[in-house]
């Protein structure tokens, strides 16, 4: 009987405000999962500002890098492949984790593989989960995407639903910021959500007429606003708790519905969720439920794959490395990269000598 060989995938994210690497084994366990959170810095001015955002990547790579190695307890040399995201987010910030890349590909002589961030939290699912394997639906939430998926194979997505205005995390911090709390708002409403009513306010829910899977949530943002307004003309207080579990509840409720109205129509029996608005609490519990309720398995990341990591890189990486995608040393940036766009990578052939 051969023996497999094992795969060893080292991992580079730097998208938005983390600078993070990792070595996955195999595709599916993770050897190391390092991370330098920017948020502290960002917190400042209420925001990710991307000038900041990319020149605290330069400065943290190498050693994120350099930690990751050490913590898989594994040399460069033994590593098969690199791979980065390369979109989309903030250009800026992607090309310091492409250019960190190309430079480890190149001096250890391994493949590139370029990722879809998109694909990679999609494929955060299967660090925890061994019996997941696609097709099943995957609603991807972040603070800069809202994709309801259905994941055909590994790396083969047919988007079924998006948002057409703000993403659900994005709802979320703008909500946070309006009523006060500050940034980043998502783990900030969670938290506080669980002492105000849900019911105490009734904010709209956007359905829209023509793809019964699209999402919209810049509606349920101006309502919160104008509710707040409205109590500041009338100079009375208003209660941060019940305002946030009642906007929280209006997200969570169009986010189930969808999700549950998918799964049935195109007939799979399993559900994922993935990105940063995954790991809010109220979410999970409801999913939870409604899943129980028509009978299909959830799955769901831990809160730390959850939001933005590279072990989610590595493992997206390795499917796309088995398949012989290849990234060539001319990778660029690509912020705006849509989910399942081929256009940049090339699959290897065989007698192709490119690394
Ligand atoms: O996936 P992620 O780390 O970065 C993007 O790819 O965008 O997601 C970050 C987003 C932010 O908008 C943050 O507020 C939201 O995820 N988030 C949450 C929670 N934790 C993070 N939203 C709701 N509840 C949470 N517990
Ligand atoms: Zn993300």
């Amino acid at each position: 009987m051969s023996e497999e060989k094992d795969i060893y995938i080292l991992a580079i994210e730097t998208s938005c405000d983390e600078t993070a690497a990792s070595v996955v084994k195999n595709g599916r366990e993770v050897l190391s999962n390092v991370i330098f959170t920017q948020i502290a810095l960002h917190t400042l001015y209420g925001g990710v500002v991307p000038e900041i955002a990319s020149r605290k990547h330069i400065e943290k790579i190498n050693q994120v890098i350099e930690a990751a190695l050490r913590e898989a307890g594994m040399e460069l040399s033994e590593m098969d492949a690199v791979a980065v995201t390369y979109g989309p987010g903030l250009v800026g910030a992607l090309l310091v984790g492409v250019s960190a890349a190309k430079a480890v590909s190149f001096a250890a002589g391994i493949p590139l593989v370029g990722v879809h961030h998109i694909e990679g939290h999609i494929s955060a699912n299967y660090i925890e989960h061994p019996d997941l394997e696609p097709p099943y639906v995957c609603l991807v939430v972040s603070g800069g995407h809202s994709h309801l998926t259905v994941v055909k194979g590994y790396g083969e997505y047919q988007v079924i639903g998006q948002t057409r205005d703000d993403a659900a995390g994005e709802a979320f911090d703008k909500v946070a910021r309006a009523i006060g709390l500050g940034y980043p708002g998502g783990p900030k409403i969670d938290k506080l959500a669980r002492e105000g009513n849900p019911d105490a306010i009734c904010f709209p829910r956007a359905r829209l007429a023509d793809n019964a899977y699209d999402f919209s949530f810049s509606g349920l943002k101006s309502a919160v606003l104008n509710y707040l307004n409205g109590c500041r003309m009338k100079g009375e207080e208003f209660c941060q708790a019940d305002v946030a579990a009642s906007f929280q509840k209006a997200v969570i409720e169009v986010l189930v519905e969808h999700s549950m109205h998918a799964v049935r129509e195109y007939g799979y029996d399993r559900f994922a969720i993935a990105g940063g608005v995954a790991s809010n609490s109220s979410l999970r519990e409801a999913m939870a439920r409604a899943c129980s309720e028509n009978g299909i398995r959830f799955y769901h990341p831990s809160p730390i794959y959850c939001t933005d990591n590279a072990a989610m890189i590595g493992v997206a990486g390795y499917y796309e490395y088995c398949k012989g995608v290849r990234s060539g040393l001319d990778l660029n940036a690509v912020p705006n990269l849509k989910l399942g766009d081929r256009t940049h990578v090339c699959r290897l052939e065989a007698g192709n000598t490119q690394i």
